[in-house]
């Protein structure tokens, strides 16, 4: 980050003295303003919940221009990385800072292929879980308990632990989220594959059955595949930065990633295109497209507490770019399965429109996001929608590793420890029960 020459000068209606605080320019987007020297000089904290306005590391890996309705990772355009890169290319380019060479991409894949098994022992963890348990809930535990067998790769100080770890994770979660689904289904778990490749391997452990192969198809794989994309890393989200203050004691990858995972299960975060699923078949319910007006004045009103699940986003104030393209690849699998009737996509494309169009979405600049198609292709490709918070984790946990090293490897980063602003009781003295 290079130092402005403008300065922030902090000055106070009384009498106390003004501060100068040094301002930090990116390579592209807002300035910063270098606080952390205010309460050593000043005494004061600043008070941001919800952090709208504060950068909370310095990074190098996602921009997000919200306004413009821009993602880069690593500088590269997500539309462009969502059509001439697969799922690992973006691995790798998150991890490492660039996109691999023929020989590199082959020895990442390589990498990540012989990772993909699990220990034995995890199936005895799977059977701890009712049938019916949320796949978010076995993930979250699973994650943490690959801790228990990796204990070569849990030195988050060791760069080459934090890549063991990377690389495990990533090749793993594909291989847990599956058992996740096989043990609810009650159909016995498929092993990885290693002649597959990634996003091919993750279907079939999906939907083969030991009585009957699944027939690799291409579009729906690429289809998988680009949500994986899509869903790789986010800047600061929510789910990042519990990965970066978890990790930040110093705890091993596998405790953080799962930390990250437990969060991004949340309606407002990761849930909301499993909420936003749910939400298209109560409309639909309502009697469909006819009824969507009824639906959009609960929500504008105050009190209902109803959001339009797949609508709005704290940093985009424009179109959520991952949503145009999650609705390209809706149609084309949708297409490919002959579903291009299906009601779902009609009532989203319809509610969308008649969204897009109403001043209540249109003032508080409240578009598609990410999860707002993403429920329908997932439910086309046979997913169901319980499982679509862990398919997110999925693709999330790349990011959320990529970013937990950039922190890890800055020699300046410290423990996080926000503080506050105190508004309960002052100092007091117990009173004896007899008394009180
Ligand atoms: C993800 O951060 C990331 O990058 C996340 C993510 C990632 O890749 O990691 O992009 C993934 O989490 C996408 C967001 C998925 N969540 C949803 O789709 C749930 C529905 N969306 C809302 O819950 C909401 O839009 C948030 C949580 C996403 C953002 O909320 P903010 O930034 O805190 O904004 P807000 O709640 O203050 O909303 C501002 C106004 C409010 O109205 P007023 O009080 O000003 O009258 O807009 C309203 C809100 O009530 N509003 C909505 C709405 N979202 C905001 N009203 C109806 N429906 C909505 N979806």
């Amino acid at each position: 980050m290079t130092p402005s020459e403008v300065k922030a000068t902090l000055s106070f209606s009384d009498d106390s003295p003004s501060v100068e605080l040094p301002i930090y320019k990116g390579s592209i987007g807002p300035d910063v303003i270098d606080i952390r020297k205010l309460y050593g000089q000043t005494g004061k904290f600043t008070y941001d919940p919800g952090f709208l306005s504060t950068a909370s590391c310095n990074s190098t890996i996602t921009y997000i221009d919200g306004d413009k309705g821009e993602l880069l990772y690593r500088g590269y355009p997500i539309e462009q990385l969502a059509v001439q890169c697969d799922f690992l290319e973006v691995c790798h380019l998150l991890l490492y800072g660039d996109l691999p060479d023929g020989a590199q991409r082959e020895t990442f894949v390589q990498t990540i292929t012989h990772h993909t098994m699990v220990h034995e022992q995890m199936q005895f963890f799977m059977r701890g879980f009712r049938r019916d348990a949320h796949p978010m809930a076995v993930i979250t535990g699973l994650v943490g308990a690959l801790a228990a067998f990796y204990h070569d790769s849990t030195d988050v100080h060791d760069a080459r632990h934090r890549e063991i770890a990377a690389h495990r994770l990533i090749a793993k979660m594909p291989t847990l989220v599956a058992m996740a689904y096989k043990y609810g289904l009650g159909q016995p778990y498929i092993y990885p594959r290693n002649d597959l490749t990634y996003s091919a391997n993750f279907m079939r452990m999906m939907f083969a059955t030991p009585c009957e192969d699944y027939r690799i198809n291409d579009v729906l794989v690429r289809a998988i595949d680009r949500i994986f994309i899509l869903h790789a890393d986010h800047e600061q989200n929510a789910s990042t930065s519990t990965v970066r203050l978890c990790g930040s004691s110093g705890t091993n990858p596998f405790a953080a990633i799962a930390a990250g995972v437990a969060c991004l299960w949340g309606p407002a975060h990761g849930g909301a295109n499993e909420a936003a699923l749910n939400m298209l078949g109560d409309i639909q319910k309502m009697g469909g497209v006819e009824k969507i007006g009824e639906f959009i004045k609960q929500v504008k009103a105050k009190d209902s507490k109803i959001k339009l699940m797949g609508f709005g986003h704290r940093v985009y104030k424009n179109y959520d770019p991952r949503a145009k393209l999650m609705r390209e690849t809706c149609h084309e699998v949708l297409s490919e399965l002959g579903l291009h009737d299906d009601p779902l996509f009609k009532l989203a494309m319809a509610l969308e429109k008649i969204a897009l169009e109403d001043d209540y979405f249109v003032a508080r600049k409240l578009y598609p996001n990410v999860d707002y198609y993403s429920g329908i292709v997932q439910r086309a490709l046979g997913i169901p929608p319980s499982l679509f918070t862990a398919i997110f984790a999925l693709a999330r946990t790349v990011g959320w590793i990529a970013q937990l090293d950039e922190m890890i490897a800055d020699p300046e980063y410290k423990i996080g420890r926000p503080r506050q602003l105190y508004a309960g009781a002052p100092r007091r003295d117990v009173v004896p029960i007899g008394k009180r």
